[in-house]
């Protein structure tokens, strides 16, 4: 998988790029991640991308020309181009799993007080990670990068994801781990049986249980 993100701030990505899953996924030719700058593809001798909204209000909008100027550069055939915005459909685990099956994300990260509404001609998809304004979206980007990439084949065991949560719209079960005795504390009996039938049927009911009173919205989520 192929993976350019377009964005005005390119170091926020250093520290993403360069640690832990995803720099091993990157070395082992998991996955290949980009980030440009928007700056670069602006025609202005200043490099400006913005300007004021015509009709007034707050704050400066991003132009439609650079951000055509470099989608229109790095896209491909196969090129799924996805906008963040928070008035994009709420990201769900469910979304992960099938955008990990294409070949070429392309990420528009907006920033400022907004985006020039013809960009959105740009996007087949537009996300949000959740109902909250952040100043951009670069974290946004990184979120469903992240998400996406743990579940490229190799990158972790694949039994791994079955035991996620939200798989099959359900919550995680509970682990536990040394010592078996914590101020207190004890790790249940059944973990310690070693019946290996009963621990998967312990952890199925956990699931429900866990799921019914911390999530009970996603019983009744049909995507
Ligand atoms: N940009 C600003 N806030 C965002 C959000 N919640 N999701 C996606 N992009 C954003």
């Amino acid at each position: 998988m192929k993976i350019d993100i377009l964005t005005l701030f390119p170091h926020m990505f250093d520290g993403f790029l360069n640690e832990s899953i995803i720099k091993r996924a990157i070395n082992n030719h998991k996955v290949e991640i980009q980030v440009h700058d928007i700056r670069d593809f602006s025609l202005d001798k200043h490099k400006k991308v913005d300007d004021y909204g015509f009709g007034g209000g707050q704050g400066m909008v991003l132009m439609p020309q650079p951000i055509f100027d470099a989608v229109e550069h790095y896209k491909q055939k196969n090129s799924k181009i996805i906008l963040l915005t928070p008035q994009g459909k709420t990201y769900h685990q469910k979304q992960a799993y099938t955008l990990a099956k294409e070949e070429h994300l392309i990420f528009i990260c907006g920033h400022y007080e907004g985006f020039d509404e013809r960009i959105r001609t740009l996007a087949h998809l537009e996300i949000s990670i959740g109902d909250y304004v952040l100043t951009g979206g670069e974290l946004p980007s990184m979120v469903i990068t992240d998400s996406i990439v743990r579940l490229l084949d190799g990158v972790i065991t694949e039994e791994s994801h079955l035991e996620d949560s939200f798989y099959e719209n359900l919550l995680d079960y509970p682990v536990y781990t040394k010592p078996v005795n914590f101020r207190g504390m004890k790790v249940p009996e059944i973990l310690l049986s070693g019946h290996h039938a009963n621990i998967k049927k312990w952890r199925q009911e956990e699931q429900i249980k866990r799921t019914t009173i911390r999530r009970p919205d996603l019983l009744e989520r049909d995507e």
